[in-house]
C-alpha cells in the first residue's frame, strides 16, 4: 500500500491538529488557506487587529466586524470606523452585515461583492438588545421566513460565497435550528457557521457543543463551529466530537493572535511576545483611527490581553488608566516584560462579559 493510501485510510481524528486544519477546503469553489478562521467580533475585528493577525501568519479567513447593512452603501471606506478594510486582505476577509430586510441587506451585499471581499456573513447570531430590536441579527432566528427571505434575495444578488453565522435559536430545542441549516443550504448559502447557544445567553453558560453535530449532520455544506475554543486539544474535540469542518476562534484571537500561525503552522511565540504585542497593537489603532476611538478600542482589547496573565486585573487596570496612546506605550514596557506570569488558560472569567 503506498503512503498515500495509508493516508486516506486514517481517520481525521488520527491526524495531528495542524494536519486537520491545513486538510484542503473550498468555499464555493474558491479555496481558503485552512480551517481556522477569526469570529467576528464588534469593536475589535477592525482593520488594524486584521493587519497585525497578517503579520502574525494570517488565518483561514478572517470575518469583519458586523456591519450596517443600511449604512454599507453610502460608507466612505477611508473614514468608516468598521466597513474599512486593506486591498491586500481582501481575498481572505468575508465581510459580515446585520440588518432585517431584504430591502437593506440586498444593495449592502452589491457593495460588498462590488469592493472584491471574499464572501459576505449575514449576521443572525447577534442578541445584544439594539439589534434585536431592530429585528436583525439572532432576531430573525424568531423569524424564519423573514431569514429565509433576506437569505434568498442577498444569494439572488451575488455570486461570491455566502455565509449564515448563526446560534441555537431562542429555545434550547436545536431542531428550529437544523430546519433553518437545510433551507439555507437549499436557498444556495454555501457554508454555515454556528454557535451552539441560545440567543439571550451572553456566554456565560458553556456552548452545547452537540448541536454543531445536529447542525453538520443535517447540511452537505461545509459547517464550522465555534464557542469556548481556548487550547488546541479544545479544538481538537471540537471537531471530533461534532464531525464540523474547521473552527471559528473569537475572543482567544483577541488574546493571542498568533495562536492561528501555532496551531496550523507550528509557530512558537518568542518571550516578549505579548509586550510586542501590546505596543504594535497601538501603532496600528493610532495609524487607523482618531486619538479618541483609537484608545477606547484599545481599553475594550485589554480585557482579552490581560486575561493571558496570572495577575490579569492588576495588568489591565494599568492600561485602563491610560489617558492617551503614549501612556498606553509607558504601560506596556513597563509593566510586559519576559517573565510575566502566565495562565495557560486565559481566564475566562475576566472575559466572559
Ligand atoms: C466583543 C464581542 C463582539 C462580538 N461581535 C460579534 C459580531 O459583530 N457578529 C457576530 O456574529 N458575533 C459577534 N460576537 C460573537 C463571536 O463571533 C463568537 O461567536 C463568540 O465570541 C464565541 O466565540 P469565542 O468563544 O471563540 O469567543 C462577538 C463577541 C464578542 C466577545
Amino acid at each position: 500500500m503506498t503512503r498515500s493510501i495509508l493516508r486516506m485510510s486514517l481517520s481525521t481524528s488520527e491526524l495531528s491538529l495542524s494536519e486537520r486544519l491545513n486538510r484542503p477546503l473550498s468555499i464555493a469553489g474558491k479555496p481558503v488557506a485552512n480551517r481556522l478562521w477569526l469570529a467576528p467580533m464588534a469593536g475589535l475585528g477592525h482593520i488594524a487587529y486584521r493587519e497585525l493577525l497578517d503579520l502574525y501568519g494570517g488565518c483561514g479567513l478572517m470575518f469583519s466586524e458586523m456591519c450596517s447593512a443600511k449604512a454599507v452603501p453610502m460608507e466612505n471606506r477611508r473614514v468608516s470606523p468598521v466597513f474599512r478594510w486593506r486591498d491586500e486582505e481582501l481575498s481572505h476577509l468575508v465581510c459580515q452585515i446585520v440588518g432585517a430586510t431584504p430591502e437593506e441587506m440586498v444593495p449592502a451585499a452589491r457593495r460588498i461583492e462590488d469592493e472584491g471581499f471574499f464572501g459576505i456573513d449575514i449576521n443572525m447570531g447577534c442578541s445584544v438588545s439594539g439589534i434585536v430590536k431592530r429585528n436583525s441579527g439572532a432576531a430573525l432566528l424568531r423569524e424564519p421566513e423573514a431569514a429565509l427571505a433576506v437569505v434568498d434575495a442577498v444569494r439572488k444578488e451575488v455570486d461570491i460565497p455566502l455565509f449564515v453565522k448563526f446560534r441555537t435559536g431562542w429555545t434550547k430545542d436545536v431542531a428550529p435550528a437544523e430546519k433553518l441549516a437545510k433551507q439555507f443550504e437549499s436557498a444556495g448559502v454555501d457554508c454555515l457557521v454556528f454557535h451552539p447557544r441560545v440567543a439571550p445567553d451572553k456566554r456565560t453558560r458553556p456552548p452545547v457543543i452537540d448541536n454543531i453535530r445536529a447542525i453538520k449532520e443535517a447540511v452537505s455544506i461545509p459547517v464550522f463551529g465555534n464557542g469556548d475554543v481556548v487550547l488546541p486539544e479544545e479544538c481538537s474535540r471540537m471537531l471530533d466530537v461534532t464531525g464540523c469542518d474547521g473552527v471559528s476562534v473569537g475572543r482567544m484571537a483577541m488574546a493571542r493572535p498568533w495562536l492561528f500561525a501555532e496551531w496550523t503552522q507550528g509557530f512558537v511565540p518568542g518571550d516578549n511576545i505579548f509586550q510586542e504585542y501590546a505596543l504594535h497593537f497601538a501603532d496600528l489603532l493610532e495609524q487607523y483611527y482618531d486619538p479618541t476611538r483609537a484608545l477606547k478600542r484599545y481599553k475594550l482589547f485589554t480585557v482579552y490581553f490581560a486575561a493571558n496573565f496570572t495577575f490579569g486585573h492588576g495588568i489591565q487596570s494599568k492600561f485602563l488608566a491610560a489617558k492617551s496612546m503614549d501612556d498606553v506605550r509607558a504601560a506596556a514596557r513597563e509593566h510586559l516584560r519576559p517573565g510575566l506570569q502566565l495562565t495557560r488558560r486565559p481566564n475566562m472569567n475576566m472575559y466572559n462579559t
